[in-house]
């Protein structure tokens, strides 16, 4: 991004307009397609191209980029590397975050062990627990701290987003005291639904509900393959 990358500097960041969450999930997939085709050496794509690798439609793709202030050039598309700059830039991931894991068992110390989550900017800055046995132990390369200790480290780490993986009943106190402790956003693993302020932003990340939708098109699936074979071998009698 050379020429290009001068005028980025100086333009008026458009960031704090606020984008419809439909959108703002949106962003993320795009991102990894365009560090895809940066990877390919692709500099230009159009919206038909994107919302075909994307799997949306062009016209929603061309909305949502226009909320970055990203309108493409007609007939040549968009600049792939200024595009990746923009939805980096909107979803602040051009500085890193440091996040707090609360729960040191096996998912805890699953994702704090992860390397894809420094990749993408999320430091892991603390991993907190209740049990005093995991207390000091590592992961991730950060030392187990105490649960009581949680205000603390968020505020000493300026720790914005916490992740928790702690068993379902224990999930609504560990993000009480999240938010408590000044957090503001919270992706939770636990099977279980948070009731917290509206302003606390929560994701929640359910891999069980995920396979049960994949066991319905199973059946589906299956349903089809058993009426063709009942109708093949009807047919075989008839
Ligand atoms: P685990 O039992 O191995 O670990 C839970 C940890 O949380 C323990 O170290 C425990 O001492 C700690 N803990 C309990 N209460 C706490 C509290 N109030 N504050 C701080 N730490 C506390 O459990 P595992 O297998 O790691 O699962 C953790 C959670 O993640 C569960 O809710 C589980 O259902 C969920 N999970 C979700 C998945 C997903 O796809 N969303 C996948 C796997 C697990």
């Amino acid at each position: 991004m050379n020429a290009r990358s001068n005028s980025v500097e100086v333009m008026t960041p458009v960031s704090r307009r606020r984008i419809p969450e439909a959108a703002v999930i949106r962003l993320p997939l795009y991102l990894r397609i365009l560090n895809d085709l940066t990877a390919d050496n692709c500099t230009q794509i159009s919206s038909d191209q994107l919302a075909v690798l994307a799997g949306q439609n062009a016209a929603k793709v061309r909305k949502d980029l226009s909320y970055l202030g990203s309108y493409g050039t007609r007939g040549v598309g968009y600049d792939v590397a200024y595009l990746l700059y923009q939805i980096q830039r909107e979803l602040g991931l051009n500085k890193s975050w440091p996040i707090v894991i609360v729960g040191a068992g096996n998912l805890g110390q699953a994702l704090g062990n992860y390397g894809g989550l420094s990749e993408r900017g999320f430091v892991v800055a603390a991993v907190v627990d209740s049990d005093s046995a995991k207390v000091g132990s590592v992961v991730g390369g950060v030392r187990v701290s105490h649960v009581d200790d949680l205000p603390l480290i968020v505020q000493s780490k300026g720790v914005s987003i916490g992740i928790i993986a702690v068993p379902a009943q224990h999930a609504q106190s560990a993000a009480d005291l999240l938010v408590r402790a000044g957090i503001g956003s919270i992706l939770n693993f636990a099977p279980v639904m948070l009731n917290l302020p509206s302003d606390i932003h929560v994701r929640k990340v359910d891999m069980a509900l995920e396979l049960q939708i994949l066991s319905y098109y199973e059946q589906v699936r299956s349903d089809a393959r058993a009426t063709t074979v009942t109708s093949a071998s009807e047919s075989v009698i008839a």
